[in-house]
Order: structure tokens, then C-alpha cells, then sequence
């Protein structure tokens, strides 16, 4: 399935470089999507995350021309080109994904990197707009196919993630933290991966053959996205303010009520949800690891309730998706809302013998705001980007 799936992309985008430049690529670098498992919006906050990369990724075709153009074609955008000089300053595009390239091109110069003219093609099947991380898996592959071309091995896993974390800070625009971007670059297969933000160490938590990692799309296209993702980001940074610590990682359950008078009923809700969601994803990677489910339901139902009620990220569909799911699961399985927040998808982590009625009974009880039926994808704890 993931081989198949693989096998399409890497032929789409190899002929969509070989019609285009007339000669075929000299490397191919693909890089994953993300599902969150738990630790949500705890990022930026200096906190803990539990991503898992999945076997749906951006594959970059790339290969070297004279002189410092760099010309582009993006086969999902209806092989849409692009063309930059290295030499010029980066100026922002209509097109999103012309940022991207752009902005990864910019980010990599401004790490001191020398790039060179390069012909790319891209091509990816991470579902756009659906909290599943297209961006930072384009983002990492084009760090790592500029990098590999011109300077092979003078960028860590950790270096590409940062390196394209700091393209979508500084040139898309969008106050992201780093766990995206860290889980493309450095997943291993078959794992999710522990991270402490503010150290960047990373645990790789095994998860078990016998678990299905669910992605299910409520069919919601996530809105208003950047805005209010900004907005919880300064909440968060005004909280932690008021409590007198550097980042919301450093505040304990007890400080948080203790130092309370005098703070906001929302930002103290913020606060909280962060406080809670940190110690949630430390205990759900010890109940993944000793394959204690009903601990990691609870864990994930506490979460979901958390970004409904304290951080506010969820909508109405989205919070009824994850009832129906948990009405069939009862403790045997966990979801949750993933992601970013305001549509998109749930992760659900079930025994792979109930994949499948999981998805007949949302199927029977949930529909999409069109009507329709909320689209599955059985996922692959997959590794980090690679040189194909
Ligand atoms: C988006 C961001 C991440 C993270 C999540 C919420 O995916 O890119 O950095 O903040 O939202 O957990």
C-alpha cells in the first residue's frame, strides 16, 4: 500500500522533471506529513509533543542548471511554474507554495548555505488543509534536496527542520512552532516521537503492530487558521507573563492556581490547557509504551475536552465526530481532534481488528457538512525525510 502509494508520486514527479527540463533528476528527497497523537498548541510553549510522520509525503525532484535561476514546477497546482534569481531578495508571491520554495531558498542563505541554480519538480499527497502538515513536508523536502545538491551533509535533521520552521516564520508568515517540521525531519518508522521543544530532544515511543493510527477528516476545511493560531500563541506568551516564567512549560499545576488573581478567566483557561495537555503527552508516551489503552483513551478524551472547552481550537463537527468515535471505542481506543485547530481531521489509535467498524459505525453516524462520508486514512508511523 505505502510502496504503491510511494511508487505513483516518485513517477508523477520524475515525468513531470523529465518533460519539463528534458533530463532526468540527479535525486529525489522525500519528505512525511504529520498526524499529532497528543500535545497540542504545546510547542511554542516550550512543552512536550507525541507527532507520528505518516506515509503520505512531498516528494522533490531536483537536479542542477548554470547560472543562479531556480525554476520550479508544482505538479498539484496544475504543473504551475515558478522562476527566481538566488541573487534577488525574496519577494512574496500570490501562490502559497511559491513562499515555500522561495522562502526555503532565503532561509537556507540566510544559515550561510551557497546555493546554486537547480531545476526542481514537486509533487506530494499529504492532504492539503487538513492539519496534516503539507507544508512543513514540502518545507523539509526542499531544505534537504537544496542542501544535498550543492552542499551534501552540511545540515542535520534538526538543522532542516529549523531551516524551514524559520522560512515559514520569516518569509510564508504563519508563528508555527517546530514540532511539524522536527517530526518530518527526524521520525523513525513504525514510532511516534517524544519531543521536548524547547531542548529538541527527541524519544522515538514504538507503537505496536497491533495499533492502527486512524486519520479521519471531518470534512471541515480549516478556516481563519493563521489568524487565530497567532492569536492563541500571544494569549499563551501574556500568561506566561503574568506567572513570571519564561515559557508556559515552566508552570506547574499548583503555581497556576496559586498565582491566578489577577489573570483573565481566557488567558488562565490558555494556561491551563497548556499545564494539563504537557503532563497529558508525557503520560500518554508511558501508556503507548506498556500498550495501556485505556489509559491513553482517557488521556486523548481529556486532551479533546481540554482544546474544546479551555483553549477553544475545536467546531461543532469536529467535537461530534469525536463523541461517535468514542461511543464505538469506548476505553478500547483513543481520539481526538489533531492538528492546528478549526476543522480538519481526528486521530484515533485502535486496535487494528476495529479499523475497520470504526469506520462503518462513523461512517453510519457522522456526515460531512456536504453530506458525504468522512474520508479514512490508515496511516504508517513512518520515518523522517530520505534521499529516494
Ligand atoms: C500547527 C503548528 C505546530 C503546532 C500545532 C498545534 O500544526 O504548525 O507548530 O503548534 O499547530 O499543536
Amino acid at each position: 500500500m505505502t510502496t504503491a502509494r510511494r511508487g505513483l508520486l516518485r513517477d508523477k514527479v520524475t515525468q513531470a522533471y523529465v518533460d519539463i527540463y528534458g533530463t532526468e533528476p540527479v535525486m529525489l528527497v522525500a519528505a512525511p506529513g504529520r498526524v499529532n497523537l497528543i500535545g497540542e498548541h504545546t510547542d511554542y510553549n516550550d512543552g512536550f509533543v507525541l507527532p507520528c510522520a505518516i506515509d503520505y509525503e512531498t516528494i522533490v525532484a531536483i537536479g542542477p542548471r548554470t547560472g543562479s535561476q531556480v525554476d520550479v514546477v508544482a505538479c498539484d497546482f496544475d504543473n504551475e511554474r515558478d522562476s527566481f534569481d538566488l541573487d534577488t531578495p525574496f519577494a512574496k508571491q500570490a501562490a502559497e507554495w511559491k513562499n515555500h520554495v522561495r522562502g526555503i531558498a532565503a532561509s537556507l542563505a540566510d544559515k550561510g548555505l551557497t546555493l546554486a541554480g537547480a531545476n526542481i519538480a514537486i509533487a506530494g499527497n499529504v492532504p492539503q488543509g487538513a492539519g496534516l502538515s503539507s507544508s512543513a513536508s514540502l518545507g523539509v523536502a526542499l531544505a534537504k534536496a537544496f542542501t544535498e545538491l550543492h552542499q551534501p551533509g552540511a545540515l542535520d535533521e534538526t538543522e532542516l527542520a529549523l531551516t524551514a520552521q524559520h522560512s515559514e516564520n520569516n518569509y510564508v508568515g504563519c508563528a508555527c512552532g517546530i514540532m511539524d517540521q522536527l517530526v518530518s525531519a527526524r521520525a523513525l518508522a513504525g514510532s511516534a516521537l517524544q519531543i521536548d521543544c524547547r531542548s529538541l530532544e527527541t524519544k522515538p515511543i514504538t507503537i505496536s503492530e497491533h495499533l492502527a493510527v486512524v486519520v479521519i477528516h471531518s470534512g471541515v476545511q480549516r478556516g481563519l487558521v493563521d489568524s487565530a493560531y497567532n492569536e492563541r500563541r500571544l494569549q499563551c506568551e501574556q500568561s506566561a507573563a503574568h506567572y513570571g516564567v519564561a515559557a508556559l512549560r515552566d508552570l506547574s499545576i499548583e503555581q497556576l492556581e496559586a498565582q491566578r488573581a489577577g489573570l483573565d478567566s481566557v488567558s488562565y483557561r490558555r494556561a491551563r490547557h497548556v499545564v494539563t495537555e504537557n503532563a497529558r503527552t508525557l503520560s500518554a508516551a508511558e501508556a503507548l509504551i506498556a500498550g495501556d489503552l485505556t489509559t491513553l483513551s482517557t488521556l486523548m478524551a481529556q486532551s479533546h475536552v481540554s482544546m474544546r472547552d479551555d483553549f477553544e481550537i475545536t467546531v461543532p463537527a469536529i467535537d461530534r465526530l469525536v463523541e461517535i468515535g468514542a461511543e464505538f471505542l469506548g476505553t478500547t481506543g483513543g481520539i481526538r481532534m489533531t492538528g492546528g485547530g478549526f476543522g480538519g481531521c481526528v486521530v484515533a489509535i485502535v486496535p487494528k481488528t476495529k479499523a475497520d467498524a470504526l469506520e462503518a459505525w462513523v461512517n453510519q453516524h457522522y456526515q460531512t457538512p456536504d453530506q458525504g462520508n468522512a474520508l479514512f486514512f490508515l496511516c504508517e508511523p513512518s520515518g523522517g525525510v530520505a534521499v529516494l
